[in-house]
């Protein structure tokens, strides 16, 4: 790659808790090595309409507790269509853009593979609360969200405990159970199901039933199931437990409560170190790449091979205990 003078950073996708650290880390460490840095609103769609502002130190002061993004984002529509991409990647040449930082998850990844086509230089920062990219062991916001999530079902809890209800609380994670395993674990759920592990061809709830009526015939009075988004429908199962059980059931979807908030620790930690290490790789003249984490460790992907890897497998011994610790 030519000598870098002027990077962009965008983020893009499912806002994730974190998505500021890296931005706040991606501006101080180019501003470090003397490059200029503007900042891209709105994700893919701001790169097609040239919507930016210039960054620097003092723009990035005081963002590391935010929730959301500085930056805002978006799903674009237009960036699956090359004729948009054709113009996001002059805008960035007109603009003397050498190198562009990506924070996001799958999508954002996916376009970046089509915008590199276009000649743009390019380094992504996985960023989505789902933690659902399997080239690395960590993505942006996830540590938030299942921290969120844990938070609400404790609260959830306590109204169920009350009425003795039982109360199947939906949360998010796209095709991937992360959030669902670790917040149904943290608030010892009574079941927990995932889509990892659902056979949606024979779909059917007997397990789970059978768990709970057995539970509520020795006496036990409240009950709480963790169920990741696009299994089944949250409603049509609480409907179920309460036919086959006699169990009063509710429903609750957490939503985008699990997107917002202020970051954990993790979060901005992770944030930091990535959006650091993007300039870093970029400064060694490499391009095309996505940061990752491995054994904890930061290491980077060939964005192309990085999509290729799909690991849709849940740890074993995590899902056991799952079920093993099932109250
Ligand atoms: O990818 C993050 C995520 O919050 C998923 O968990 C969820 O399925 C999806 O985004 C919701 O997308 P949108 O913001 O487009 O409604």
């Amino acid at each position: 790659m030519s000598e870098i003078r002027r990077i962009a950073v965008l983020t893009s996708g499912g806002d994730a808790p974190g998505m500021n650290s890296a931005v706040r880390a991606v501006v101080f460490a180019a501003v470090n090595s003397g490059y200029e840095v503007v900042g891209i609103l709105r994700g893919y769609e701001g790169l097609i309409d040239w919507e930016v502002r210039e960054l620097s130190i003092p723009d990035v002061r005081n963002i590391n507790n935010r929730g959301g993004t500085i930056l805002f984002s978006s799903r674009s529509e237009r960036f699956l269509d090359k004729k948009y991409r054709e113009l996001a990647a002059e805008n960035l040449r007109s603009h003397g853009v050498d190198a562009l930082v990506a924070v996001g998850g799958d999508g954002t990844l996916r376009g970046a593979i089509e915008l590199r086509k276009e000649g743009v230089n390019i380094i992504c920062i996985p960023g989505t609360i789902d933690r659902d990219m399997s080239c690395t062991e960590y993505t942006l916001g996830f540590d938030t969200a299942a921290n969120t999530a844990t938070e609400a079902i404790d609260r959830i809890r306590d109204s169920s405990l009350s009425h003795g209800r039982c109360t199947v609380v939906e949360v998010m994670g796209r095709k991937r159970g992360y959030i669902a395993l670790w917040a149904g674990m943290a608030t010892s759920a009574d079941a927990i199901v995932l889509p990892e592990k659902w056979d949606y061809e024979n779909s059917n709830f007997d397990n789970i039933i059978n768990a709970l009526r057995k539970r509520h015939v020795d006496g036990r009075n409240s009950y709480l199931v963790v169920l990741a988004e696009g299994v089944t429908d949250a409603g049509k199962l609480a409907e179920l437990i309460q036919k086959e059980t006699g169990i009063e059931s509710r429903v609750s979807v957490l939503g985008y409560i699990q997107r917002g908030g202020s970051p954990t620790a993790k979060d901005r930690m992770y944030g930091s170190l990535m959006g650091a290490y993007a300039v870093e790789i970029l400064k060694e003249g490499k391009d095309n790449r996505i940061v990752a984490i491995k054994n904890d460790i930061l290491i980077d992907y060939d964005i192309t091979e990085a999509v290729e890897i799909n690991n849709n497998e849940l740890d074993d011994f995590q899902y056991k205990l799952s079920l093993a610790l099932a109250e």
